[in-house]
């Protein structure tokens, strides 16, 4: 009986691009999405991005555009790197859409009636510049154990000792740099524990993976925690029903953005909602994410459903996290590879391929090792499935004019093919992906076997062999067949390509029992899938490298000075109110500047770099105490201040907002 499945990814946040560590839920998740479909299961993936919250507010305002301008534009971008890496979304859409706000309030107003939400003052750090309230990542000072510097407001990566913010020591707004001060307000909570009884079934039931269901229990034992489900404005969210400046906060209306999606692809198809949704839904729903957002999706998620009167999911599936090289991603290393520079330099096949053959069902992490990702690759797909075709077809089209001969389905080797389906099936159902390709990867050495035992290039040599080569090249090509729609969750392109070359209608899983008809004519064969070389995966590493100056262009640290040393100089904030060129002169500028108290007549090397005109006006940095300098032109009252190694490539330095001529730099 064909099944109706309702499966979704994580959101991902609006405020950046998406990188190869996303790209494992979201092609795990499209792998099994396509494989379902294959089945003949109706099988709906949808998506959206994660819009709300602090961090997307604040990104915008770095860049200068609102909220609303950013998120259109990173829609944009993350929706083109799905759609080039192949995932088969139904429907991709927004947390900031029609459809969030109505089921968040919905839900929300579900819950309040229900008595599940109190209402309480608590304190909170707050930026008294900024005017907001700080959530902890946006809090840096020193760790309150070890003392490491430069910790956020959480934990401390240093020893990793958890801790309020309010125990931080020095703490500093990361936004303005202020001494965050503390400050009430009143939050709504969610009561969790109202449906400890309710999540107790609800986990036992084959939901969670075991690593999961333990990770449960000790919360279960630490005893559930209300949630706060409110923020105050500014906020970019939705604002929460009779409030005047409380929103949601944004993971209330994270996975509420899973039904908003799929509402939205069922107003435009006509598929029903509440099919899907209501409390006594016979689909099957399923949510893909990665390990460390468990507690919203196995504790908080639930109960909200039960709690709004919504079915709840079937199943969790939580995925571990991607290394590089055995390494945490990272951007100094230049491991930290964004899908789009992927994209640029490399098939997506590749990686699809690469993930699947090595990640099962658990919540392990899962490393890209870039030798073994192109060895993998170039060995399994290149050398031995597409082999299977270019060493079949050549015969069928020189021999036989690209016709087939009919052959026995109910024999070796085509019989085991068919049988192994049952195994392979049992693998992607269960997500055991890397147990899956290995079956099929074992399955086309049996089929190189076959040819190479056969020998089909020696009966070629001689005369009166024509029916057995057809025979063994049409069951070469068969074989192929087989492995290509076993492979085709994981490799819809190299399906298309293959599909195109055999000349045969679009693979679904149960179409193989029968293999291509006595007769059926399959087309030129053309080059597959090419091998990786390896110069494309070092260009992607490059392009992922950050672009600092090269480490020689770095002039050495000078010798240690004592501190008063330093204090002996006076810098001063200057404004220059004149810049002039200087007759006679190729590197200087005359520049009169403003330090609050009188005006400095100074040359400066800035020729090459700057055009009078465009310093006029501007704030900078200068040396105010060092002795006058008789020059050419004149009598020189000071230094300006400048990086750089000189020529055009200099920069003179320019004060935050805010300071003013004759400021003492400190
Ligand atoms: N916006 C939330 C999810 C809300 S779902 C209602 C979020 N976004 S995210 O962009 O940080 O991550 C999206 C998904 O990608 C998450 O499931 C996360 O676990 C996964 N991954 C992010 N980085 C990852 C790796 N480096 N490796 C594997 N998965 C990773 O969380
Ligand atoms: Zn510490």
């Amino acid at each position: 009986m064909s099944r109706n499945i309702l499966i979704t990814s994580a959101l991902p946040y609006a405020n950046g691009p998406i990188h190869l560590g996303h790209m494992v839920e979201y092609i795990q998740t499209d792998i099994w999405a396509r494989f379902q479909r294959m089945r003949g299961n109706t099988c709906y993936y949808v998506c959206a991005d994660d819009a709300h919250g602090t961090p997307v507010m604040l990104c915008a305002r770095t860049e200068g555009i609102t909220p609303e301008q950013l998120i259109i534009r990173v829609a944009e971008e993350h929706q083109a790197d799905f759609a080039d890496f192949n995932i088969s979304f139904d429907n991709y859409h927004s947390t900031h859409s029609a459809e969030n706000r109505h089921y968040a309030e919905t839900i929300y107003r579900s819950l309040n009636a229900g008595g599940h939400i109190h209402r309480r003052t608590i304190s909170q750090m707050y930026d008294p510049q900024e005017n907001l309230f700080l959530p902890d990542r946006f809090i840096m000072g020193e760790c309150p154990r070890c003392g490491a510097a430069g910790q956020y407001g959480d934990s401390c990566e240093a020893c990793g000792t958890t801790y309020s913010p309010t125990e931080l020591k020095n703490a500093r707004s990361v936004i303005s740099g202020a001494k965050p001060i503390k400050k009430d307000s009143l939050h709504y909570f969610f009561a969790l524990r109202n449906f400890a009884d309710m999540l107790k079934k609800w986990i036992t039931a084959d939901r969670l993976q075991d690593e999961i269901s333990n990770k449960l229990d000790e919360w279960f034992k630490a005893g559930l925690q209300d949630w706060d489900i409110s923020r105050d404005a500014p906020y970019f969210g939705f604002r929460i029903p009779q409030t005047q400046d409380k929103y949601f906060y944004v993971w209330l209306d994270a996975p509420i953005g899973y039904m908003a999606s799929f509402k939205n692809f069922c107003d435009r198809s006509g598929v029903s909602f509440d099919e899907y949704w209501a409390p006594d839904s016979k689909a099957e729903l399923y949510h893909f994410i990665g390990k460390d957002i468990i507690y919203f999706h196995a504790l908080f998620w639930p109960a909200m459903l039960a709690g709004a009167g919504f079915r709840t999911p079937d199943a969790v599936f939580a995925h571990g996290f991607l290394t590089v090289n055995g390494q945490k991603m990272s951007k100094s290393r230049g491991t930290f590879i964004k899908a789009r520079t992927y994209l640029k330099h490399l098939d997506p096949e590749y990686l699809r391929y690469y993930f699947a053959a090595k990640m099962g069902a658990g919540v392990d992490d899962l490393d890209l090792n870039l030798h073994d990702f192109r060895e993998r690759v170039n060995s399994d797909l290149v050398g031995k499935v597409v082999n299977i075709a270019s060493r079949s077809a050549g015969f069928i089209h020189k021999k036989s004019a690209g016709r087939l001969a009919a052959i026995h389905d109910g024999q070796a080797p085509y019989s085991d093919f068919i049988e192994a389906g049952q195994q392979i099936a049992a693998h992607y159902e269960a997500r055991a992906y890397s147990k899956a390709m290995r079956c099929i990867m074992a399955l086309a050495d049996q089929a190189n076997q076959y040819i190479n035992d056969k020998q089909p290039w020696v009966l070629a040599r001689q005369d009166g062999h024509e029916q057995e080569i057809q025979d063994i090249c049409s069951t070469g090509i068969n074989l192929f067949r087989v492995l290509i729609t076993y492979l085709k969750p994981v490799l819809p392109q190299l399906a298309a390509n293959s599909e195109a070359f055999l000349n045969c209608s679009p693979l679904q899983w149960h179409d193989i029992a029968k293999p291509l008809a006595d007769g059926h004519t399959i087309n030129k064969f053309k080059s597959l899938m090419t091998r990786i070389e390896e110069s494309r995966i070092q260009a992607m590493l490059k392009d992922s490298s950050p672009t600092t100056a090269p480490i020689h262009d770095i002039p050495p640290i000078a010798q240690q000075v004592q501190f008063d040393d330093f204090a002996g100089i006076d810098l001063r904030i200057a404004r220059i109110i004149k810049a002039e060129h200087v007759e006679g002169a190729d590197k200087l500028l005359r520049l009169t500047l403003d330090i609050g108290t009188e005006t400095r007549n100074v040359f400066a090397g800035i020729k090459s770099a700057y055009n009078p005109q465009d310093l006029e006006g501007r704030l900078t940095v200068m040396i105010a105490n060092l002795a006058p300098k008789k020059m050419r032109f004149g009598t020189s009252e000071g230094m300006l201040l400048a990086a750089g190694p000189g020529g055009k490539e200099l920069y003179i330095l320019h004060p935050d907002d805010g300071a003013h001529p004759g400021m003492r730099i400190t």
